[in-house]
């Protein structure tokens, strides 16, 4: 783990470079069994709604399970990864770029989802993002994603899928104050394993989940 703190190093640009290189070892990984905590959201939206999926990877499994039964469009900022959730979810629309960049109409989605994605922006974006994501959802629309127990500092690790990765983030109260103040009210909390398949080499991991809804 090394501080990401050079300011020579543009780190977005690290981001999807690991991503374009190793969006293939990514996507064999996570074709694993699906993600079961879907069905918290699912249970809630009605067929054909509109699911903002942030941080789409190659769109297996999370894009591909809600397209069964929503309008699903995800952002990714890797080109590789769009193409690959293109050829596994035909049916769903995927915009090639940084969330920061998207434009959506305010008041249009009924969800958004966002798994193992967001730590990957710097978190000084993350208020922004949340704002934004707020924004663009209806009034009793859905967030439902990943974020991270700890606040720790931007760092570097050179043994992502054999690329080095950048992660940024704040804790899970953090994110939790930030989410009530801006206008949603959180529905439950729990927390997701790395998500890759049971034959992956990797270490057992922790992400939690928030489920919350914009009330304001
Ligand atoms: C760990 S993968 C998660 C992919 C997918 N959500 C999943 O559950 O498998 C993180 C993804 O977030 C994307 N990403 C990182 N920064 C992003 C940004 N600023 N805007 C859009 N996507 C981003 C990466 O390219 C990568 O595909």
């Amino acid at each position: 783990m090394k501080p990401a703190d050079d300011p020579n190093i543009d780190y977005k640009a690290l981001v999807q470079r690991g991503y374009d290189r190793c969006a293939a070892k990514y996507e064999e990984a996570r074709h694993g069994e699906g993600q079961p905590e879907l069905s918290l959201l699912m249970d809630r939206l009605g067929e054909g709604e509109r699911v903002l999926d942030i941080g789409c990877g190659a769109g297996v499994p999370v894009a591909r399970a809600l397209e069964q039964r929503f309008q699903v469009t995800g952002v990714d900022l890797s080109s590789e990864m769009i193409k690959r959730a293109r050829a596994n979810v035909p049916e769903a629309t995927f915009i090639y770029g940084d969330i920061m960049d998207s434009q959506f109409p305010a008041v249009y989605f009924d969800a958004v989802v966002s798994f193992y994605a967001i730590f990957h922006l710097p978190r000084e974006e993350h208020s922004k993002l949340f704002r934004r994501i707020h924004r663009w959802l209806k009034v009793g629309g859905y967030f439902f994603g990943t974020v991270a127990q700890t606040n720790e500092p931007a760092y570097t690790e050179h043994d992502f899928f054999g690329e080095t990765m950048y992660w940024s983030n704040f804790g899970l109260e953090d994110y939790q104050k930030l989410l009530t103040e801006i206008g949603f009210q959180l529905l439950e909390s729990g927390a997701l394993g790395h998500g890759f398949d049971a034959d992956e080499d990797i270490s057992e991991e922790h992400h939690p989940l928030i489920f919350a809804q914009r009330i304001g």
